[in-house]
Formats: C-alpha cells, structure tokens, sequence
C-alpha cells in the first residue's frame, strides 16, 4: 500500500515528506524493522521510539511517523519519508487498522474489560461462540489464539499494530468472532483505537492497578472508553452511520427533484408540441427532439440519484438464495437470451441472513453489469463460498473483460461508468446495500478472464435449502 493511501484522512496526521513509497509493514520497535516497513515513534514509559529514528532507517524503513513537535537532529531524514501526528500512539492504532483492511470490521469483536473476571468471561464468549458452531479467535492474558493455533501473550492486550495483525490473520482464518480481553492500560494505551466492538462487556471495577492511572476516575474514564469509543457499536455503527449520511443526502435529492421537476415538464411538453407541428422546419424539430431525449435522461438521472440516496433500512430474515436468483433469472431472461448467456448458479445454494428486497436489487444490478459485460455466448455464475462453519461469501462471476487494474478502485465510486449511457450508480447501490447488512464487497479478476464480485462474509441459516 502506498503511503499517501495509509495516512489519508487520517485524524491529526500530516504528511511532511514522500507519499509515493511503498509501505509493507508497520513497526514501532525499531529492532524489529524490516526493509520498507513504516516506522511509528512512540514514547513509552520506559524509553521513546523518537531515539531510534536512526537505527529504523538503518535497517530499511521506508518512512517515519513522529510527533508534530519532534525535531530532527539531522542524517537520518535525508531519505525517507516522513509523517507528522499529534499523537503517535493514536497514529499506529489507525495505521495498523487501516494496514490490515479494518479486521476488526471483518468479524464480531467481543471486549471484556473490567478489574477482575476478563480471561474467564473472554473464554465463555469463545466456548459459547463455539457451542454455536462459531469460528472463535482469542486474544488473552495467557495466550492468543488464531483458528486453534496457540501463541504465548506477553502483555494483557498486545500493542495495536500486532494486535491488528492478529485480527488480520483471525480474518483470513475465518474466524467469525473474536473475544478479547481489553485491559484499561491498553484502553488508556489506545492499543485499541480502530477497533469495531459488536459487543463490550463490563465485569466490574474496583481499586486496583492505580499504580498507572492516576486516580480512580481516570481509571473509570478508561473503561468508558470501550464503550463510547466513536466505532464501538461494530457493524451496526457503521451502518448506521452509512444511513445517517444517506438520510442528508436523500433530503438533498428530493429538493433537488422537487426544483426541477416543474421546469423539466414546462420544457418537455413544449418541445413536444414543437416536434409535432408539421409546419416547422425539419431542423427546428430534430432539435426539439433532442430537448425531450435530455429532458428524459435528467429525470432518469435524477430517479437514480434519489435510489441512490435512500437510507437502507435492513430487514433481516431467513431469505432462500436460490429462489431469489430463480426470480431474478426470469426477470432478467430476455437480456440473458438475447446474448445467449449461460446462467449458471452453484448447487445447494444456503439459506441466509438479508433483507430480501435489498439483496436482490444488489444481485439484479450485478448480474445486470455482467450481462452487459459477457461477449454474446458468455458465462454467468452465481456461488456461495464457505468460509466459516456458519458464513459464506456470494460470489457473481463472469468470463467477460474484467476490470482494469486501473478502474478497480474507481468502480465502487458513484458516477463512476465506462457506458456511455452508464449513470454509474449499479455498483455504488450494491455497496450500499452491502455496507448496511454489516458485509463488505471486492472485485477479484476471474480465471482466465472476467469478474468477480464477492460479497462477505453473510451469516448462512441453513446449509440446505
Ligand atoms: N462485471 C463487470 N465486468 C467488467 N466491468 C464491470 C463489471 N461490472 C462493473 N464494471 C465496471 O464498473 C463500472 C461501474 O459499474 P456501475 O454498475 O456502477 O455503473 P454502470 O453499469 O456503468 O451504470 P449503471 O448505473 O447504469 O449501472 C462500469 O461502467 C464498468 O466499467
Ligand atoms: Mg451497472
């Protein structure tokens, strides 16, 4: 990942120098850096990361993040990058988070915090997940444990960025959940900061470990943070926020609609009377034509903009994907016969956890796009992937031209379209849809050639259906 791509965006981080080079781990003991990695400074109770500048780029960091009130002495600056941060620790929490493609994000993420009880409460979330037929991951006083691979612990809760790698490799474990002990060190340590709770859990508070905190409030101040912490919430919080935002931008759209409505009329009906007056020039109506055509293609424009906007209520409920896709198969049947197209969906489709509505328009404008990007002949499939013992990846496939390297990070975007005709709102819907169910969508190039769009990780409710 490019530098420029980790850090913007970011709160209170600048960058001073570079942008353009390749970031391919993030460190912030210096003994531990590798060729290209991104060195953080962090000042720790015991000694500070901004002393060792030299020795990370000695040993090939490919830039530093130091705090916006750090001086350089000098050498060390001359070929790397540099990014300023008001507060480092903060830094390297959302640096690491972002690094990783946001895990926590990825799976349910239980903290357990409180003075007493954490590892024994942290152990029945994982035995319980398990008695679910849940994928547990554990990050423990004792040990962490990946997909039933032990390693030892050495601190409470590990520092962000390897408790970030952590969550990265639950992830691509197929861990479902993750249960965590949150020690209030690591709260005031903002070893956490970046991380999506589904689920806080508060064993108790009484006087203890005050060797740190500085009274029993700031000690309680710590604690509340796992709870008020702007992500915490999880997925619910994200998808809330998604519709928060729709709901502004929704009230945007029907202004905008209700403006226009009225002059688009005036304007269409009077080209429409121009074009059937047979008294007028032939060029007069060709234009008065034209009018109409545009007249037509900003109310379609401004319909899609208003779907677009529409918060996404999820209504979730058992939905057979199978019948869905039958349905959709019929509705789409000229377009797929007109090009010949062989529809293909997996066998023994599950039954999972969607609002219907929404997943098939989110379908319908995927298997629309492969439609029209399958040469005549082509091939479309529809296939739930497992990935856990309870979740699945949907995966719409084609052997069209794919996506351009280019365009991948583009095409998510709205307005983005490569149609002429094209809106560029399928695609940015279908995020929408996905973000509001808690999932998360990617374009993966298919073998030899063509698309596919993968949707994950959805909850299946029965195997069979
Ligand atoms: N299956 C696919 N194969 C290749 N390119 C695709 C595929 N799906 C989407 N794209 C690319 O992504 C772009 C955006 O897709 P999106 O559905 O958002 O808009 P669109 O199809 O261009 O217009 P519309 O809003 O009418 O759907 C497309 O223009 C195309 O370049
Ligand atoms: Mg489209």
């Amino acid at each position: 990942m490019k530098l420029l791509e980790l850090v913007r965006g970011l709160q209170g981080i600048s960058l001073e120098k570079g942008g353009e080079e390749e970031v391919s781990g993030i460190a912030y003991d210096s003994r531990r850096v590798e060729r290209g990695d991104l060195f953080v400074a962090v000042r720790g109770s015991r000694t500070d990361g901004h002393l060792f500048l030299a020795q990370a780029v000695e040993r090939g960091a490919s830039a530093l993040v130091v705090s916006s009130d750090w001086q350089f002495g000098g050498g060390e600056l001359s070929e790397v990058a540099v990014v300023r941060s008001t507060d480092t620790r903060l830094a390297l929490a959302q640096l690491s988070d972002r690094f990783h493609g946001h895990p926590s994000g990825r799976l349910s993420l239980v903290g357990v915090t409180g003075t007493n009880g954490k590892t024994t409460t942290a152990h029945l979330v994982e035995a319980a997940s398990a008695h679910c037929g849940l994928t547990c991951g554990l990050v423990g006083t004792v040990s962490y444990c990946v997909a039933g691979r032990e390693v030892p612990a050495t601190r409470t809760t590990p520092e962000s960025a390897d408790l970030q790698a952590m969550l990265a490799e639950m992830v691509r474990a197929g861990c479902e959940v993750a249960s965590m002990e949150v020690s209030s060190h690591a709260l005031s340590l903002r070893r956490v900061d970046g991380c999506d709770f589904a689920v806080a859990v508060f064993t108790n508070l009484s006087q203890d470990h005050l060797d740190f905190h500085a009274d029993m409030e700031d000690y309680y101040r710590s604690k509340e943070r796992l709870f008020t912490s702007p992500t915490q919430g999880g997925l619910g919080a994200r998808a809330a926020a998604v519709n928060r935002q729709l709901q502004e931008m929704n009230l945007v759209a029907a202004g905008l609609a209700h403006e226009t409505k009225n002059p688009l009329n005036i304007i269409r009906t009077t080209a429409q009377l121009l074009c059937q007056n047979p008294t007028l020039p032939e060029e007069i109506r060709t234009r008065a034509r034209q009018i109409i055509e545009e007249a037509d293609r900003v109310t379609a424009q401004l319909n899609e903009f208003i779907n677009y906007s529409r918060p996404r209520e999820v209504r979730r409920g058992t939905v057979a994907l199978s019948r869905v896709l039958e349905e959709l198969r019929r509705t789409l049947s000229h377009d797929l016969e007109d090009k010949q197209i062989q529809f293909r969906c997996s066998d023994g489709l599950p039954a999972i956890e969607a609002d219907e509505q929404l997943l098939r328009q989110a379908l319908f404008n995927l298997l629309l796009n492969a439609i029209q990007a399958v040469p005549a002949g082509g091939q479309i499939e529809v296939a739930a992937v497992r990935t856990g013992p309870s979740q699945v990846a949907l995966e719409v496939r084609d052997n069209g031209p794919g996506v351009p390297p280019e365009h991948r990070s583009e095409i998510f975007k709205p307005y983005f379209t490569t149609h002429p005709k094209g809106t560029g709102l399928g695609l940015a819907v279908v995020r929408q849809i996905v973000l509001a169910h808690g999932w998360d969508i990617e374009y993966v190039p298919n073998q030899p050639q063509g698309a596919i769009f993968r949707i994950f990780p959805v909850r299946v409710v029965s195997m069979a259906a």
